[in-house]
């Protein structure tokens, strides 16, 4: 165990730190989070400790991309118990600056990458992925990091920090990661713990459509989006209270909705089980010989 976990709370401070790793030669693998650290941003850590000299994790629950009436309040903030998580698996520096440290009072200054940030969760929240865009650019330019960690899970906002970081010529490599489940499929959030028992056992369906969809276009050749998307909402149609946000089958690279799926097809839902919003996702490939 890392006994050695360094917190720092100010901006100023992390970018020194950050800066004479650097000037040392050594390489900064950073794991942006908001805390309440569950084993998919474990695993991100892991492999941020296995590729770098250094390994920085920040925790900021960051107000510019919650909307007026999401969860920002209530979002769980259990500090302590992920410090512990962090020193167990090596990290070097936890970054937690609060709120004022991280935006003055007149901060102006926004990052909007055009057209993705508006669709499928965009939709829904408007300004969430100009605040995700804008926080992770600061935490850039704050710990200068050699690669950055993401999971696919947040599929879209890793496909906005992917095209942000081309587009601004940001020189951090970004580090796509696979999805963690749990045993019964449900891919693993901080938002699960608002679940409860009854609400967890019937998310196990989100990842059993998605399965489904991606047997319907890799074996049976299903080229017809809308085909897939209603077999789909048959089966999170079955779960009590559920709520369907979105179902749609998206350009992996572009995120525009597909007519026709052709090869790589990226199949993405967003359902409200109770109060809670679940988002999950995966890649189908389809034979170009069905
Ligand atoms: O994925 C998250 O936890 C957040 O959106 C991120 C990338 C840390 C920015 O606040």
């Amino acid at each position: 165990m890392n006994t050695r976990i360094k917190v720092i709370r100010s901006p100023r401070a992390m970018q020194d730190a950050c800066l004479k790793l650097r000037a040392r030669g050594k390489t900064i693998g950073f794991v942006p989070t908001m805390g309440a650290l569950h084993d998919g941003h474990l695993s991100l850590i892991a492999r941020a400790r296995r590729e770098n000299d250094a390994v920085v994790v920040s925790i900021f629950v960051n107000p510019t991309q919650f909307g007026p009436s999401e969860d920002y309040l209530k979002y769980p903030r259990p500090f302590s118990h992920d410090k512990d998580l962090c020193r167990a698996a090596g990290v070097d520096i936890l970054f937690a600056p609060g709120v004022a440290a991280m935006y003055t009072q007149d901060h102006k200054t926004f990052v909007n990458v055009a057209k993705m940030s508006d669709v499928l969760c965009g939709a829904a929240r408007p300004g969430h992925f100009r605040g995700v865009a804008t926080v992770v650019n600061k935490l850039f330019n704050i710990v200068a990091p050699s690669s950055a960690y993401f999971g696919k899970k947040d599929f879209q906002q890793l496909a906005i920090i992917k095209n942000m970081v081309r587009d601004l010529n940001i020189p951090v490599k970004i580090v796509s990661c696979p999805i963690i489940r749990e045993p019964s499929g449900l891919a693993r959030s901080s938002r699960n713990r608002y679940l409860s028992d009854i609400e967890r056992d019937h998310a196990q369906k989100l990842s059993r459509s998605l399965s489904l969809a991606r047997r319907l276009i890799t074996r049976d050749g299903i080229s017809n989006p809308a085909r897939i998307t209603a077999e789909m909402a048959s089966i999170i149609k079955t779960i009590p209270g559920a709520r369907i946000d979105y179902i749609k089958i998206c350009n992996p690279e572009t995120l525009e909705e597909l007519k026709t799926i052709e090869t790589r097809a990226l199949i993405a839902l967003a359902i409200f089980i109770g109060k809670t919003r679940l988002i999950d996702n995966c890649i189908a490939i389809r034979d170009v010989v069905n």
